[in-house]
């Protein structure tokens, strides 16, 4: 064990983890440190070796040193860099070359002298592969070592690309990646055959050897694998877990990726805990999971016994903190999700008046309405409330490329059969064949063939959202600008994206919005969609009253629901229903059997969605609460 932990609070935790409220935050700490190293040996007139990563975990590190650099006069002449790794074979120039990452995000903006940098070739030929890697090793020996090794952590548990079943003391070496690495990968690359399936790596020996290690992660994309590397067993199978030999290593995260520690998953297994309403729920939905129990069932000994004397002790009988979650969450459970016109809504979750609503469901591409809260939407209009569709983006990067040649054909055939003129339309068919045969991965289309694969959603759009019962004149689409340009820059404003969308709002002036909350889906359009959406609300707040009548509901989509106890609303669905919402999904013809990007999950997104929602019903219905076919659920987000 690396460190004498001396807090009950930690006692799962094998090694030092500190907790940031958001990631700028912790990057500009972190930041300071490699400064404060850097300053330091300039005094004494010595190199700063630093280990630097890639991926998306450093990049406001390298931010906040670039500012050091640029507003503070923090100079790395002394600075000498070793990266962890590079994709095997690389060219340097190609864009996703580690090379390309640390020019753009680092090197091409501070005084470095180019001559100090380091970072593995990806271009060497196989049998020099192992000369090179051993001169790495004896280069870092020769700067004494590492001062200090930025780390990132993947989803497999690898540091640098030390993939699980890595030996503690291996070196730099050639590597295969992992599977899911390279899912991860895909995206940069245009699809997971354009990922290499080899790296070169320091190995975890080389990391070890550094006189600070700091593993950093963000989101709640990294909180299982944050919880295997800081709470679990030393093990081959997460290569991060071996950090915890060393005692100079230090996790850096944000609330998110810290989310599942036990501390703050389960507090009250490790401390005395506040008992609000949030967290008697959170628990006692923990205790009937973990007793395999209804709530109603829950006796004394079984709070004793999981840490929860406290509660029982200052609120109990437990008895009664039983019958209160369990109506608590019963209440969250409606079939009208747009209020129950005429009733008593003190314990609904949806207000009764107006009883007709407008509603706004806001999607970010065009079909996670249906897939995320189709029943919920095919209710909303059958109950006869003004509902509308707000698709976001065009969604035409999902589209593949022999479709839209497809779709052109046809169209090309009508014209024929009609005695129309098709020149151009065939000029425009043939440039398109030529770009798919040079087209490289990861390239972005050209704007026509955008514009194409755009209309195909589009299209698919519409009929899903007919079927779900909204007339033409209430399907909107936005296109909102921000995410063509995010193909072509990688910074870009949103302020024309929120202006758009506070137009949309102020026509409809909704009692309702539903937007996407899904805060870790794999390419980050969801959030950026619900930033947006929030950003637009908020603004109109201000000046329009309407504002203050509306409720901001989130859904979650094909990537992960909610915690059961975080649903505020929970529309259950009958296995008629759950078939309609199915068949509004199937309009989605370009996004069926398999997409151009599945994330990491296999199944088509229809069984997601359906598996998503049975799950929910069948949580419901082991806390004792009734039985249903298929649960979607909301959390309301206030604003
Ligand atoms: C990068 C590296 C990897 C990443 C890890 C996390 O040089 O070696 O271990 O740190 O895959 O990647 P991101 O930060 O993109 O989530």
């Amino acid at each position: 064990m690396s460190r004498l932990n001396l807090l009950e609070e930690t006692r799962f935790e094998k090694l030092a983890v500190k907790v940031f409220v958001n990631q700028l935050e912790a990057s500009k700490v972190v930041a300071r440190r490699i400064a404060d190293i850097i300053v330091k040996k300039q005094k004494a007139g010595e190199k700063a070796v630093l280990g630097l990563a890639t991926g998306v975990t450093p990049i406001n590190v390298y931010k906040e040193l670039i500012r050091l650099h640029k507003e503070e006069g923090l100079s790395f002449k002394n600075v000498v860099t070793f990266n962890l790794d590079e994709y095997y074979p690389m060219k340097a120039d190609a864009v996703q070359s580690y090379v390309t990452f640390m020019n753009e995000n680092l090197f091409d903006h501070i005084d470095i002298d180019r001559a100090n940098i380091h970072i593995p070739d990806g271009t060497l030929l196989r049998e020099d592969i192992e000369a090179f890697c051993l001169a790495y090793e004896q280069k870092i020996s020769t700067y004494d070592g590492l001062d200090i090794q930025l780390l990132g952590i993947g989803r497999t548990g690898h540091i640098g690309f030390n993939e699980p079943g890595s030996a503690p003391n291996s070196g730099t070496r050639l590597v295969t990646l992992d599977d899911l690495t390279r899912r991860d990968a895909s995206r940069d690359f245009g699809g997971k055959a354009n990922v290499p399936t080899k790296a070169i790596t320091m190995g975890i020996g080389t990391i070890f050897k550094a006189k600070e290690i700091i593993l950093m992660a963000w989101n709640a994309k990294k909180a299982s694998i944050v919880k295997k590397a800081v709470e679990g067993e030393i093990s081959s199978e997460v290569p991060a877990t071996y950090l915890q030999l060393s005692d100079h290593v230090e996790f850096v995260l944000d609330e998110d990726a810290a989310s599942e520690l036990t501390r703050f998953n389960t507090p009250w297994l490790v401390k005395d805990c506040y008992w609000d309403e949030n967290l008697i729920k959170k628990a006692v939905i923990w205790l009937a999971k973990t007793v395999n129990k209804p709530i109603l069932k829950l006796t004394e000994e079984d709070y004793n016994t999981h840490g929860m004397a406290q509660l029982a002790t200052e609120q109990g009988p437990v008895y009664n903190i039983n019958i209160n979650i369990f109506n608590k969450i019963q209440h969250t459970i409606t079939g009208w999700p747009g209020g129950k016109p005429n009733a008593d809504d003190s314990q609904r979750p949806e207000r009764s008046q107006p009883n007709k609503k407008r509603s706004v469901i806001f999607s970010p591409h065009p079909d996670d309405d249906v897939i995320s809260m189709g029943g919920t939407f095919i209710r909303l209009a059958d109950q006869g409330h003004e509902v509308h569709v707000a698709y976001q983006t065009s969604g035409n990067t999902a589209v593949w490329d022999d479709d839209a040649l497809r779709y052109v054909e046809f169209s090309i055939d009508l014209a024929k059969s009609e005695g129309r003129d098709t020149t151009e339309q065939e000029s425009l068919y043939m440039q398109m064949r030529s770009f798919f045969q040079s087209k490289l991965p990861n390239q972005a289309d050209t704007k026509a063939i955008q514009t194409i694969k755009g209309l195909i959603r589009k299209g698919e759009a519409i009929a899903g959202a007919r079927f779900a019962g909204l007339p033409d004149n209430n399907i909107h689409f936005q296109n909102l600008p921000f995410y063509d340009r995010l193909k072509t820059q990688k910074a870009v404003s949103y302020e024309d994206d929120i202006v758009q969308t506070m137009a949309l709002l102020n026509t409809v002036k909704p009692h309702q919005v539903f937007a996407a909350g899904d805060f870790a889906d794999p390419h980050g359009t969801h959030k950026v969609c619900f930033n947006i959406v929030y950003q637009a609300l908020i603004r109109l707040k201000a000046t329009e009253d309407w504002v203050k009548d509306c409720w901001l509901w989130l859904y979650r989509g094909a990537w992960h629901e909610f915690e059961i106890h975080e649903i505020e609303m929970a529309v259950p669905l009958s296995p008629e229903e759950v078939k309609r919402k199915r068949l509004a999904i199937f309009k989605h013809q370009s996004q069926k059997d398999m997409p151009v990007f599945p994330g990491d999950d296999a199944r088509e997104f229809w069984v997601r969605a359906e598996e998503r929602t049975c799950e929910t019903a069948k949580a419901y219905d082991g806390l004792g609460l009734a039985n249903y076919e298929a649960i979607e659920a909301f959390k309301r987000w206030e604003f």
